[in-house]
């Protein structure tokens, strides 16, 4: 039996094709190559250029590769775009999901393996979040993840699919072995984006909002190891195929850290004392977001690398690599 990655040649499912492969199962990858990377992908994997929410090709795929288990993570992922033109985001998280959801029931697939995001719960305060929270998402992006997850949970009723919807937290760091990092041209995220500055790559950077009730007043998350990350997916398919229910799962530390925070420990990782601006808050925000994933550790997830130096460390030797593979481009 085999499994189809979608969105694989994206940051998060690309490492998570290197955990498979790590443990000697090969997958096959889905990816319209709208923010992916086809050199993510490496040549032993079969890869398929294509529209996930394209029924009768998903369908192919899963007759033709005999697939036992879909993973999901071909998605629009930022926050403030979902803001900015939310019905994009309904159609690529939502609309392409159901399309996706009737070719794996058509196709008789048996196990799902969701990526959702902790943007579902909106603000949780200073405490942990469990899975039990009622979500109440602060942006069209958490909304129309959410949404999906419905999706999922009464197709599960309904049908011979079981599912795991892991609800990520802020995913950072690359693989430690240098295979592999975020490569996403234009990626917002904070820690790439306080790393493009210490690598002089932009002049300054913002730091969205000090007023916020936290300790220092900027916003607080719980940032996972996106190795860590890729191997809870092997967990969650694991617990699938031995049999195990349905689950919503919560993947993050439990540990939060202020984007001032981040901040500094990039200027300390990489010895440079880059310029930062203070902006107003962003929009679709929450405070304060961390994560309890007692549930996903009783399924056997261990983090191995919930350090964050560590993270921002691989992340480093990453974008580094990336500047001076562009830089041998730019002399040919
Ligand atoms: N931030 C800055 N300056 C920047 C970039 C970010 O101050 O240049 C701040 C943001 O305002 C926010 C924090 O850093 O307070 C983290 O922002 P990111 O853009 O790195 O990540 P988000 O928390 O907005 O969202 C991420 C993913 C979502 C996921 C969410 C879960 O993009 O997919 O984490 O918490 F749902």
């Amino acid at each position: 039996m085999t499994i189809l990655i979608t969105g694989g040649a994206g940051f998060i499912g690309g490492h998570t094709v290197l955990a498979f492969l790590d443990r000697g199962e090969i997958p096959i990858v889905l990816d319209d190559l709208s923010t992916g990377n086809r050199a993510a992908i490496p040549s032993d994997v079969p890869f398929f250029a294509g529209d996930v929410g394209d029924t009768e090709l998903v369908l192919r795929l899963v007759q033709n590769h005999r697939i036992d288990a879909i993973l999901h993570f071909a998605a629009k992922i930022v926050v403030p775009e979902s803001v900015a033109d939310p019905l994009n985001y309904y159609l690529n998280n939502t609309v392409k999901t159901h399309a996706l959801l009737q070719a794996a029931v058509r196709g008789k697939v048996k196990h799902f393996v969701f990526s959702s995001t902790a943007a579902v719960y909106g603000n949780t305060g200073s405490k942990s979040v469990s899975e039990t929270a009622d979500p109440a998402p602060l942006s069209p992006y958490g909304r129309s993840k959410l949404m999906s997850e419905y999706m999922l949970v009464d197709a599960g009723e309904a049908y011979d699919l079981r599912y795991v919807i892991l609800r990520y937290f802020n995913v950072a760091g690359a693989d430690p072995a240098g295979r592999l990092g975020q490569s996403t041209p234009g990626a917002t995220h904070l820690i790439k984006v306080a790393l493009e500055t210490a690598l002089r790559r932009r002049t300054y950077m913002s730091i969205y909002g000090s007023d916020y009730p936290t300790p220092d007043g900027t916003c607080v998350r719980d940032y996972v190891h996106v190795s860590d990350l890729a191997r809870a997916h092997l967990a969650a398919l694991d617990h699938l195929r031995n049999g195990g229910e349905s689950r919503t799962l919560n993947c993050g530390y439990g540990r939060g850290y202020s984007v001032r925070e981040v901040v500094d420990t990039v200027r300390n990782i990489t010895g440079v004392d880059f310029e930062i601006r203070q902006a107003p808050r962003r929009e679709g925000d929450p405070a304060s977001i961390v994560a309890n994933s007692d549930q996903l550790m009783k399924l056997g997830w261990k983090p191995e690398l919930n350090d964050l130096a560590k993270m921002i460390e691989h992340a480093h030797n990453w974008e580094s690599k990336l500047i001076a593979a562009e830089s041998r481009t730019a002399i040919r």
